[in-house]
């Protein structure tokens, strides 16, 4: 099964002179890999979400390389124009280059609010514009500690069936599109960014409860591929490349750095290989 290995850059880096520098380094280094053989490119899809700003610039430079570009949000208000200050619409993004979308990061949970509802719009308007979705999933810190961690992502993943529910029977065939389409990033929320990670047998466990309860609301979604993110880093990333259910990172502060970046991606290519 390929493996996804996903930049989240986040609000970086600071200067459009800085976004070529990053994306410079990593094509220079995926190159240099390429003509020392190996096929990581069908082992190991790699992606990058810039912000909204550098999008075109980053996706017409990736344009010819293997790697994907990505939009960190889009608009939960239309998936196409309006009038919505301060937001850009799925629509927007895939003209700038996008093909998939980040959706329900814990950090637009926490500073947005963005709740079930938002979501449930956000992935509507992904899928009509042929958007990809990596929805974020995972618990807090207090959450984790109250054992209440597979009670949230019950709750969370509620969104992929209410979606299925509401798409399913106006568009036939929507469940097959939305299994090509999604993939589902489990992030605990307390590992984000502190270098703090749960045991890989934590997150083996957590991601065979996540694809049970997708596989639930349709068997077409068994094969949705499941990622691991908080603090993956080049040291970890084997450890968690090893386990079977476990089909990729999304690197937030490590894939900043391209060299970083690509170990994890090397460690993913070995392990599934
Ligand atoms: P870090 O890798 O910096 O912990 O961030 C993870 C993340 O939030 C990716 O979306």
């Amino acid at each position: 099964m390929q493996a996804w290995v996903i930049g989240n850059w986040k609000q970086n880096p600071a200067t459009s002179h800085s976004v070529n520098t990053l994306i410079n380094d990593l094509l220079t280094a995926i190159s240099a890999q390429e003509s020392t053989a190996t096929d990581s490119a069908t082992h190991c899809q790699l992606m990058v979400a810039p912000s909204c700003i550098h999008m075109a610039a980053v996706s017409s430079r990736l344009q010819g390389s293997s790697v994907m570009c990505a939009a960190q949000d889009i608009s939960a208000h239309s998936n196409s124009t309006g009038a919505y200050t301060g937001d850009c619409s799925a629509q927007q993004v895939a003209d700038a280059g996008a093909t998939w979308t980040i959706l329900g990061h814990s950090e637009r949970r926490q500073y947005h609010q963005e709740c079930h509802d938002i979501l449930v719009q956000k992935l509507t308007h992904a899928l009509a514009q042929n958007l990809g979705i990596v929805l974020c999933v995972g618990e807090t810190q207090a959450q984790y500690d109250a054992k209440q961690t597979l009670e949230v992502l019950n709750t969370q993943l509620t969104v992929i069936k209410d979606v299925l529910d509401q798409q399913a029977g106006e568009q036939p065939g929507f469940v097959e599109v939305l299994a090509e389409r999604l993939i589902i990033a489990y992030e605990p929320v307390w590992a984000i960014g502190t270098g703090k990670v749960p045991t890989v047998s934590e997150v083996s466990a957590t991601h065979h409860y996540i694809k049970q309860t997708i596989s639930s609301f349709s068997p077409e979604l068994a094969a949705v591929s499941v990622l691991y993110g908080g603090s993956v880093n080049a040291g970890n990333a084997d450890s968690f490349a090893a386990d079977s259910m476990i089909d990729g990172a999304l690197v937030g502060g490590a894939s900043l750095k391209a060299a970083d970046f690509l170990a994890i991606a090397n460690a993913f290519t070995c392990a599934k290989g």
